[in-house]
């Protein structure tokens, strides 16, 4: 075959080049046709549409052409021409194919259009090349460009925090260890406790569940900074809404306050929103079609909102009136409960119809290093919550005073062996600071339309789950 340039889908479609001599490459989605002329619809994953290459049969041989069925692998010279057909600006006339790769119909799974989304969790090995899961991954990976870009445009410098660790960050116990010690023959002290000198870093360490507190030594250096990277949770919840092994994105600004803090979570989620709207059409547009009418207009409706700045207290006082007037929620509602995302989406979705940024919450329900209010009792936590999500944005202003923070450190039997690093922050050149964790599968749950997060990430880690 005649060695031409390959030209990826999405120029091609584009291209006014007609009459030019092209080759393209790419997966056929389907051959249909008659006796003498056929249509292959071919994808290369550079777009959610194919191009149409137009065959004359007889000219490339009916057996030839046989193997051509869903699923095969492609290269295809041609010429481009303007299409006669409806649906399409531009197809190709081959002059030459050549088959790379067949897909036995009888066996490649992905055949018939509307798979259903847990049998294609089944086969998330072939599901990238699903139109849906094509469609979702390019929009995964224009938000991470584009949180990049917004952090980089406004100064923040992206910081790598260790996924090896030895603190915990949440202190809610949900890590996973990291060991090399042979699990058949522990040592154990007198009082049965492991013993890790011999480990491989002479301690117990775990995966992270957060990057916060190295990136609180960052932003006290650097002034602004961001994390993105994989997390893990050892967290037993089989939800919609949780992963073992997400990816989180931190900023932290030394020397912003509550205010502050909670622009940057507005600006940023409404910034990645406004991206995908101008760079993800095509996208977002088949995910519209295919799922859910109202995804579009959700993610513009977002922008227009100024999200609700809602106290703690404030937010119990509503879940109780509703309660009152006969609204049933699962779990109880009361002052120093912890929100289940019924109550959270309560308040986004039926009280307010917006995003929601709660704050200053009962320091019992929130981690350590958050700032202590006047009154002893709340902290100043800020969680962005969103419709059908729920908690997107966990983050808050830091407790920077050395003493009100190890009184907190003590009064939880934080253990300070492991702190001690953490706490030279507010030893040495201690600054008011603030920063959040954003759950980058909540933003695409939100951006995609999807209802499980499994759906969001390529290979999830789930209870039970760690195929592929
Ligand atoms: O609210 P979280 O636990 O906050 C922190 O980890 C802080 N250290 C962040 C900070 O202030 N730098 O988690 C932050 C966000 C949540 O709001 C949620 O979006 C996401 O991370 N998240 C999860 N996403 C998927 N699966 C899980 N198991 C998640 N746990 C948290
Ligand atoms: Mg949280």
């Amino acid at each position: 075959m005649e060695k031409i340039k390959r030209t990826k889908i999405v120029d091609l479609l584009k291209s006014e080049a007609f009459g030019s001599t092209v080759n393209v490459k790419g997966w056929v989605r389907t051959r249909r046709g008659s006796k003498q002329v056929n249509f292959i619809a071919l994808n290369d994953g550079s777009t959610i549409h194919n191009i149409q290459i137009v065959v004359d049969v007889e000219k490339l041989g009916e057996e030839f052409l046989k193997p051509i069925t869903t699923g095969a692998s492609l290269s295809v010279n041609g010429t481009l021409v303007k299409s006669q057909g409806k649906g399409q600006n531009v197809e190709i006339q081959a002059t030459e194919i050549e088959i790379y790769g067949t897909a036995d119909p009888n066996t490649y799974p992905l055949q018939k259009k509307g798979h259903s989304m847990e049998f294609l969790r089944e086969i998330a090995h072939l599901r990238p090349r699903t139109n849906t899961f094509g469609a979702i991954f390019r929009i995964r990976h224009n938000m991470a460009y584009a949180i990049h870009k917004f952090f980089h445009d406004r100064g923040f410098f992206y910081f790598h925090t260790p996924i090896i660790t030895a603190s915990d960050c949440e202190g809610a116990g949900q890590m996973f260890q990291v060991t090399t010690m042979n699990l058949y023959d522990l040592k154990k002290d007198e009082k049965g406790s492991i013993i890790y000198d011999g480990d491989f870093f002479g301690k117990q360490t775990s995966l992270t569940v957060s990057g916060q507190l190295e990136g609180e030594l960052a932003a006290t250096a650097l002034g602004a900074i961001y994390t993105f990277g994989p997390t893990f949770r050892a967290e037993n919840s089989n939800t919609p809404r949780h992963l073992a092994e997400f990816w989180m994105i931190e900023p932290e600004v030394a020397f912003a306050d509550l205010p502050e803090l909670m622009d940057l979570e507005e600006e940023f989620i409404k910034y990645c929103v406004q991206w995908a709207l101008d760079h993800c059409q095509d996208d977002l547009q088949f995910l519209n079609d295919m799922f859910d009418k109202g995804l579009i207009e959700r993610l513009q409706g977002v922008l227009k909102e100024t999200f609700v700045r809602l106290p703690y207290t404030e937010g119990i006082k509503i879940l109780e009136e509703a309660v009152a007037k006969g609204h049933k929620f699962e779990f109880p509602v009361y002052w120093g409960c912890d929100l289940a995302s019924e109550h959270e989406r309560y308040l986004v979705e039926e009280h307010f119809r917006k995003p929601v940024i709660m704050i200053d919450y009962p320091k019992e329900i929130k981690a350590f290093y958050m700032k202590q209010n006047e009154d002893g009792k709340t902290v100043q936590g800020t969680d962005v919550l969103f419709p059908q999500i729920g908690e997107i944005i966990g983050g808050s202003v830091r407790e920077e005073n050395y003493d009100k923070l190890m009184a907190r450190i003590e009064e939880l039997h934080i253990p300070m062996k492991d702190m001690w690093w953490y706490l030279d922050t507010r030893r040495y050149g201690t600054v008011p600071h603030a920063g959040f964790g954003l759950g980058f599968e909540r933003l695409l749950l939100f951006v995609t339309g999807m209802s499980n997060i499994r759906d969001v990430i390529p290979f999830p880690r789930t209870p039970k789950n760690a195929e592929f």
